[in-house]
Parts: structure tokens; sequence; C-alpha cells
């Protein structure tokens, strides 16, 4: 291999690094198959003393509902799959509000839409804490 072949193989292999988070399906982009159906018969419970939903402003997705402890220490849990393309949303502690990375969709703290290209809203879901343990249902 001389030095031209050797700098274009690296070449090519420092671009296949410079392709966004989205293309290679990272948990912050992830696509939901397009598949915008809000889960129901909702009724499952979290253990809170572990992981995302022990601190305020975490949030987790648990069978396509996405769970969020706000700054507050109230909870949500709201559809995770954006309505406009399914792409999961995230939670935006800081502003109470749901954001969607793919096209940048919002969404207030009730599921509603305050910024497109979505135009529906996510379904809501009811939320009941006993001790550490979080009832999500329908
Ligand atoms: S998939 Fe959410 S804004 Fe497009």
């Amino acid at each position: 291999m001389d030095r031209k072949d050797f700098l274009s193989q690296v070449g090519i292999s420092a671009a296949a690094l410079l392709i966004p988070a989205c293309v290679g399906g990272l948990s912050s982009c992830t696509k939901a198959s397009n598949n915008t159906t809000a889960p129901t018969n909702v009724d499952f419970t979290l253990d809170i003393s572990t992981g995302s939903l022990s601190a305020n402003g975490g949030f987790l997705t648990h069978n396509g509902v996405l769970v969020a402890r706000t700054n507050t220490s109230t909870f949500l849990a709201v559809s995770a799959a954006c309505t406009h393309e399914g792409t999961n949303v995230n939670y935006v502690a800081s502003a109470n509000d749901f954001l969607c990375p793919n096209h940048g969709a919002m969404y207030d703290s009730n599921g509603t839409v305050t910024r497109g290209p979505a135009t529906q809203n996510l379904s809501k879901y009811n939320t009941s804490l006993t001790g550490t343990s979080l009832r999500v249902y329908s």
C-alpha cells in the first residue's frame, strides 16, 4: 500500500465516523419504525428507588411510554413516539416539556403540541406513587 492508498482509506474511515448519530439509530434519536400509535391499556409499575427516575429531571421509556420525574418530584407519563414520524421524544426537565430530536416537535407537560411539525398530541397516562413504586396506567 502506498501513501496515496493509505490516505484514501483513512479518509473514508474518518468520514464514516462523522455520520450524524440519528443515521446510526443511537438512543437520543431512536426511530420507532414510523409507528405513531400510542399504547393503550397501559398498566405497569416501576421501582423509582434506582435508575433514571430516582432523581428529579430523569426519564425513561417503558413499553412505549415515556415516564419522567419533574424538577418538583412529580411524575409525568406520555406516549413516547412523536406523532409526526414516530421518533421517541425526550423529556426536557428545565422546560418541563417534551422534545422530538428528529425534526424538533415540542409538546408541553400534558403532551399537547406546542411546535410542529407534529400536529397531534401525545397521549397522557396517569401515575400513582406508593412508597418507591410508581404505577403508570391508562
Ligand atoms: S419525528 Fe418527531 S418531529 Fe418528526
